[in-house]
């Protein structure tokens, strides 16, 4: 098969990379000629491909910026990003913008498959009829179907290949070729009976995590006032055999998922006179966390008697997860924003981000970030740090993810 990619990030890169190492040859589409000229090159820039994946691929993965190359495709598969605007409602700009170039090239009997995460109905209300511009006619003449994508970037036990994929296409005709596609990919389809149950079941799955998170981060502002562990609770609970799923407290969501596409589905709740209170709340109770980070820092340097203004405070990891390099919608840079406008004077260290141009930063070696620092707070714990070092040598440690547990010490603060 002849396979198009539209969108090569996170979702679209390994899937293309996917396709063509069982052999199909897959045409990558971008609008960034940097993205499509590294991939060319075999020069990759998602980290869980490797450049020597991508480069053994040769031929069979070429990248493009031009539409007119996905006309001899039999599928193409679109996985542009799905923003929110600066008001948190979706912004279907990549979306509508690749659908109608598409639309200018589209053959008949093509397959087009969205994977963007999007709200209940994109695919049949926006995506259908901006393809059907090109004249042809949805179900008829070309094939239409969602799958969303659960890619978890850095997670190495489940790959494309084992983690089930929801299908559900716009027709029946259209769901079998949807299915027959992500087979060559997929071990385990799991079939639904339309786009608007595939689009709502990735939605569900991430309002579930961001209401949970949510939950356990109430949970730890609560304990702090309390004067109760809330890592112990937690690892006290998670020992239930049934009925309980852990969730641990941290300095708030970030990714390109949590913090965004919940306010999809409650956007398009609000058109069906219905509003979504778990997905506001736990949005509300996340996005407060980073403040409430820098109070608890505020408290610490505090219990030294010292002040935020003019202590030096080093973040280790600024990512929003440990083990990655993604900045997109991380807590850290909130507080770090927070605490540099209170007159800190910051440093970090992580070796997954070597530098924070909008901060005028680079990532110092552990050892220098701790000379002269007065506070040392952990907002992404990354596999590798030496935390017993850090406690050891820093002369305050704020913990927000709990990966001092076992350390006990005057001036260890954990969240
Ligand atoms: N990253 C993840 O782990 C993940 C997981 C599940 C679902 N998703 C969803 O998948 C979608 C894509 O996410 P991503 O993380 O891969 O985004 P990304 O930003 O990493 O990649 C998207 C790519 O699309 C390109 N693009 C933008 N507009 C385009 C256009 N009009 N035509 C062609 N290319 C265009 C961008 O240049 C970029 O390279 C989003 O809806 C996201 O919510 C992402």
């Amino acid at each position: 098969m002849r396979v198009g990619i539209v969108g090569l990030g996170y979702v679209g890169l390994p899937l293309g990379v996917a396709f063509a190492e069982e052999g199909h040859s897959v045409v990558g589409l971008d609008v960034a000629a940097q993205r499509v000229e590294a991939v060319n090159a075999g020069d990759s820039y998602i980290e869980d491909i490797p450049s020597e994946r991508l480069a053994a691929l040769g031929e069979r993965l070429h990248a493009t910026t031009r539409y007119a190359d996905l006309a001899n495709c039999d599928a193409v598969i679109i996985a542009v990003p799905t923003p929110l605007t600066p008001n948190r409602e979706p912004d279907l700009g990549p979306l509508i913008g690749s659908a109608r170039s598409l639309a200018g090239v589209l053959q008949k009997g093509q397959l087009v498959l969205l994977e963007s995460t999007t709200y209940p109905g994109t695919t049949r209300e926006t995506l259908v009829p901006l393809l059907e511009e090109s004249g042809l006619a949805a179900g008829t003449d070309f094939n239409v179907g969602f799958s969303p994508e659960r890619v978890d970037p850095g997670r190495t036990d489940f790959t494309l290949r084992t983690t089930p994929k929801v299908v559900g296409g716009l027709t029946p005709e259209c769901h079998r070729r949807a299915v027959e596609l992500y087979r060559e990919v997929c071990d385990n389809i799991v079939e639904v009976s339309t786009p608007e149950a595939a689009e709502l079941t990735k939605l569900l799955e991430n309002v579930f995590r961001s209401v949970n998170i949510a939950l356990v981060n109430e949970l730890a502002i609560l304990c702090d006032r309390m004067g109760i562990d809330i890592w112990e609770v937690v690892d006290a609970a998670a020992t239930k055999p049934y009925g309980f799923m852990r969730f641990d407290p941290g300095p708030g969501m970030g990714g390109h998922c949590l913090p965004v596409d919940p306010f999809y589905l409650a956007w398009r709740a609000r058109e069906f006179d219905t509003q979504t209170e778990f997905i506001e709340l736990a949005g509300e109770v996340n996005q407060g966390m980073p403040y409430f980070c820098v109070e608890r820092v505020t408290r610490g340097l505090n219990t030294q008697a010292k002040a935020v203004n003019g202590s030096r405070i080093v973040i280790f990891g600024v990512s929003y997860k440990a083990g990655v390099g993604d900045l997109r919608e991380s807590p850290a840079l909130k507080i770090m924003r927070l605490l540099g406008e209170r007159g800190a004077d910051l440093a970090y260290h992580d070796e997954h981000v070597p530098s924070l141009p909008t901060f005028g930063l680079e990532s110092l070696p552990f050892d220098q970030a701790l000379e002269g620092a007065d506070a040392a707070v952990i907002v992404t714990a990354h596999p590798g740090v030496d935390v017993q070092a850090l406690v050891d040598r820093a002369p305050l440690v704020i913990d927000f993810r709990g990966v001092t547990r076992g350390i006990r010490a005057d001036h260890l603060i954990r969240l």
